[in-house]
């Protein structure tokens, strides 16, 4: 593949197409130790050597990143009222960057930030069913009961009852002791993502979900290290894991 060298700058973010024009004019851009006949020259990624102020520009395709997603922020790429998820990811090289999915403004957890459109149509594609798992916060005594109807599927008032669901029950506890008042700790894996699912399919058992975090997605778990608002690229490993999904589901 041939890239013309303005395009290939700016698209690793070094500046618009015209900022980087100046930065070629300026001699600032190096092709293989040389200085480029101009803008248009073209240049091959993982062949030619691009060096702007001393350091070499490698071109990505794709770029991949876990965020532990923070409350307050949305998963936009632009929002005229709050920080957008991608705000946060300050060290990236391309600008198509977007969210996969949409985490609720006061969801936290695992989201994954990609330009890769093929591999975000694979994990939100309804028919695919990729499983995305919660932990949860609950107000009420989550029972065996609601573990049974989100098996079965509830009417959040969808055309349809949701797919079955798996709900794990961490502990049920009442708060203060011998009061009514119960606060459950809960995972549930889903494999759709209608809108505020999770809060939707405890409201439909009458109770209240407190905190929402994801925890996977497909194979892909969030990383514990990252505290809410951090991020980090994915592993070489990870991206296989996450494409081989779908890969292996063929076969
Ligand atoms: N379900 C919800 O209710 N909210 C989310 O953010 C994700 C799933």
């Amino acid at each position: 593949m041939q890239l013309r060298l303005d395009k290939y700058l700016a698209d690793m973010g070094i500046g618009t197409r015209s900022e980087v024009k100046q930065y070629i004019r300026k001699k600032l851009i190096q092709v293989n130790g040389q200085l480029p006949c101009g803008p248009e020259q073209k240049v091959v990624p993982g062949q030619d050597h691009i060096i702007f102020q001393g350091k070499e520009i490698i071109y990505l395709d794709y770029e991949y990143f876990m965020f532990h997603k923070p409350q307050g922020c949305v998963c936009a790429t632009m929002d005229p009222k709050y920080p957008t998820v991608l705000d946060y990811i300050t060290e990236k090289n391309r600008k198509d960057l977007f969210p996969v999915g949409r985490l609720d403004l006061d969801t936290e957890g695992l989201l994954l930030i990609t330009n890769d459109g093929a591999l975000s149509h694979n994990l939100l594609a309804p028919g695919r069913h990729v499983p995305k798992t919660y932990y949860a916060r609950v107000e009420g005594n989550v029972t065996q009961e609601d573990v049974k109807c989100f098996q079965d599927g509830v009417d959040i008032g969808e055309k349809r009852n949701t797919l079955p669901a798996q709900l794990h029950i961490l502990s049920s506890i009442q708060q203060p002791p011998d009061t009514e008042n119960w606060i459950s700790e809960i995972q549930l894996t889903l494999t759709e993502g209608k809108y505020h699912q999770v809060k939707r399919m405890f409201e439909a058992v009458g109770k209240k979900v407190l905190y929402l975090k994801r925890i996977s997605m497909g194979k892909l778990k969030l990383d514990d290290s990252l505290q809410p608002g951090d991020y980090r690229r994915l592993t070489e490993e990870e991206i296989y894991l996450l494409k081989n999904h779908f890969e292996r589901r063929r076969l």
